[in-house]
């Protein structure tokens, strides 16, 4: 029997190394965590799109499926509107088989077991989730539980939807929650390689500001067109920081990690991109006796990481707080994109 619903959960990121660097070029690490969205997607007979997406404020939008992707899009919407857009533009046989002759119209609810102001890639893994859910759901069957498009496809549809809106992005985001675990990225997906960890001694705080990806972008673009060089050698620098920690990671020496996060916040200081809230508690992290600490993402507000030693993980959390932020209680290295039901 073929199913017309399915539900979907993807996990949210974390960037462990390499931000900003790796939109020109240089790679960079990223983890995914167990704070997972959750979409259920259901074709249904009317030939309508209905959306409902709480954590970003969209109560029963709606639209015809025939104006997809076109005039003014709610904030909230604009991902996974744009996500079924792309889809069935990429695979219009689909609509055909699917959406036209047997079904009309898409229903999606999405739900965030994380706060969308974490900074741990809310647009993305909604984005996902849709593109995996119409994977599954049209054209064939459901019984043997596989998604006729590969990972990669699944991603290049994503980073697709992502680039559509945003314009800018490396897609590490994208990749982190199809994947799962902590991968080595290179942009656009060039290169993703799953690391194998057992488990990473990784204490995240929220510094309780957002911070707006694109917006930082073209701050330190604009510096790179004031100091070309001196910009290009910072992304050297963290560039270079990447197999390190790549091999440190490997070998389990949380050690020598966190001294290459601490030369990371270094070069994404001098970027620009850090605050006196992160750098707060990115010190406290310290003096409290984590290996090491740093920003993750784009900088400014989000979420700061540090490693500790099991010992120490209370002493850092409790410097985090009391620097100000919110020490957030999260798993790592978690596996990525799946069906649920
Ligand atoms: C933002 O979380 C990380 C950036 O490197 C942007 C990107 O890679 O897409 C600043």
């Amino acid at each position: 029997m073929k199913k017309y619903q399915v539900t979907i959960s993807a996990p949210g990121k974390l960037m462990l190394f390499g931000e900003h660097a790796v939109v020109y070029g240089r790679p960079c690490i990223v983890t995914a965590v167990g704070q997972r969205m959750k979409a259920t997607i259901e074709l249904t007979k009317e030939p309508i799109f209905q959306l409902n997406a709480p954590d970003v404020q969209i109560t029963n939008y709606q639209k015809p499926m025939t104006k997809l992707g076109l005039g003014d899009i709610p904030k909230g919407a604009k991902f996974v509107e744009m996500a079924v857009a792309n889809f069935l533009i990429r695979h219009p046989e689909r609509l055909a088989k699917d959406l036209s002759r047997m079904r009309g119209g898409i229903k999606i609810t999405t739900k965030s077991q994380f706060n969308s102001q974490f900074g741990f890639g809310s647009s993305s893994a909604s984005t996902v989730c849709v593109i995996k859910a119409l994977s599954e759901l049209t054209g064939k069957k459901l019984s043997n539980k596989r998604s006729f498009l590969s990972d990669k496809a699944i991603f290049d549809i994503s980073y697709k939807t992502v680039l559509d809106i945003q314009g800018k992005g490396s897609g590490f985001d994208v990749a982190s929650t199809i994947y799962g675990g902590t991968l080595y990225f290179v942009i656009g997906g060039k290169v993703i390689k799953p690391l194998k960890l057992k488990s990473l001694p990784l204490i995240v705080g929220y510094s309780g500001i957002k911070a707006d990806t694109v917006t930082l972008i073209n701050q330190v673009s604009q510096k790179a067109k004031k100091y070309p060089q001196i910009i290009d050698n910072l992304y050297s620098s963290i560039g270079q920081l990447i197999p390190l920690a790549q091999n440190a990671l490997l070998r389990g020496d949380f050690e020598n990690v966190g001294e290459l996060m601490d030369f990371n916040q270094g070069y994404l200081s001098s970027l620009g991109v850090s605050s006196s809230k992160l750098e707060a508690m990115i010190h406290a992290s310290r003096e409290a006796g984590a290996y090491g600490a740093k920003l993750s993402g784009a900088g400014v507000g989000d979420c700061m990481i540090a490693f500790a030693p099991p010992s120490k993980v209370n002493a850092v959390k409790k410097a985090i707080e009391k620097a100000g932020g919110k020490a957030i209680n999260i798993k790592s290295n978690v596996e990525g994109v799946r069906l649920e039901s």
